[in-house]
């Protein structure tokens, strides 16, 4: 059993106007440990396949298992409790709260552990900073971070409950080649620490950084590429 399992998973979006056909019916495998590209040109459907994978957005059908577990049989609640449990999300724009420190920010997620102390839940948010370089950043707004740094603390963020698998959306797209080569590396470092990660992406530079890159073109997969790239050993 893969560790994630999609089948004929297809999305339309209902509108105004004619009916957009966004996913047309994507079957993928995608082994523990990977890390995995999603590229493909834009209005392909990689955010909408990031969402339905992310149990963030209902596919209009087809079956996604993530360990096991069938997302959408899931009911609401517990499809957020596994959702919570099991995802980390980064999006591109960073979705920070200007008005809460970077700590604050990354603590958010811990807010739901009610068993958790605040001294406690500081401390772990602490740790994820430093793992992220951005230690002595803790007691800043996101206004008074750079680009590259807001990203850290949005990664941080998705980090902060360990989950297995984390899902990231053009987490390099709006930042300088030498922030997005920091980012990168973090992300591989997550990777070989044991994480799966799936990442969208439009720069093609970033390849070399997969396991695997999946293209999609018009909702479908287009090309499936296992590469060796800047890994050790390839898991898939
Ligand atoms: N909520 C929505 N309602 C209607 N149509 C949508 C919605 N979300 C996405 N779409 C449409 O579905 C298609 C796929 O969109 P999606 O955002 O997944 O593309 P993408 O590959 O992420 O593009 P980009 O690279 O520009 O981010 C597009 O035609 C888009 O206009
Ligand atoms: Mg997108």
């Amino acid at each position: 059993m893969a560790f994630i399992e999609i089948a004929e998973m297809k999305k339309t979006f209902h509108g105004d106007g004619e009916p957009v056909k966004a996913l047309q019916g994507i079957d993928l495998e995608v082994a523990e440990g990977t890390f995995l590209g999603v590229m493909g040109p834009s209005g392909s459907g990689k955010s909408t396949f990031l969402s339905i994978l992310g149990g963030l957005c209902h596919p209009s059908s087809g079956r996604i298992a993530i360990d096991g577990i069938e997302l959408y049989s899931l009911g609401g609640e517990r499809l957020a409790d596994f959702r919570r449990e099991y995802l980390g999300f980064v999006f591109q724009s960073f979705n920070l709260v200007p008005y809460l420190t970077a700590l604050e920010n990354v603590m958010l997620p811990l807010a739901v552990k009610k068993r958790m102390s605040t001294a406690h839940k500081r401390d772990e948010a602490r740790q994820v900073l430093d793992r992220v370089g951005l230690g002595k950043r803790c007691g800043h707004l996101p206004s008074q971070l750079s680009g590259g740094e807001q990203e850290r603390v949005a990664i941080a963020r998705a980090l902060v409950n360990r989950p297995p698998l984390i899902l990231a959306d053009e987490p390099t797209g709006s930042l300088d080649t030498v922030t997005a080569t920091e980012i990168m590396q973090l992300f591989r470092g997550l990777n070989e620490e044991g994480q799966t990660l799936v990442m969208v992406t439009h720069n093609p530079e970033n390849r070399d950084w997969f396991h695997r890159t999946v293209m999609l073109r018009d909702g479908l997969v287009s090309d499936d590429c296992r590469q060796r790239g800047k890994m050790q050993e390839e898991v898939i």
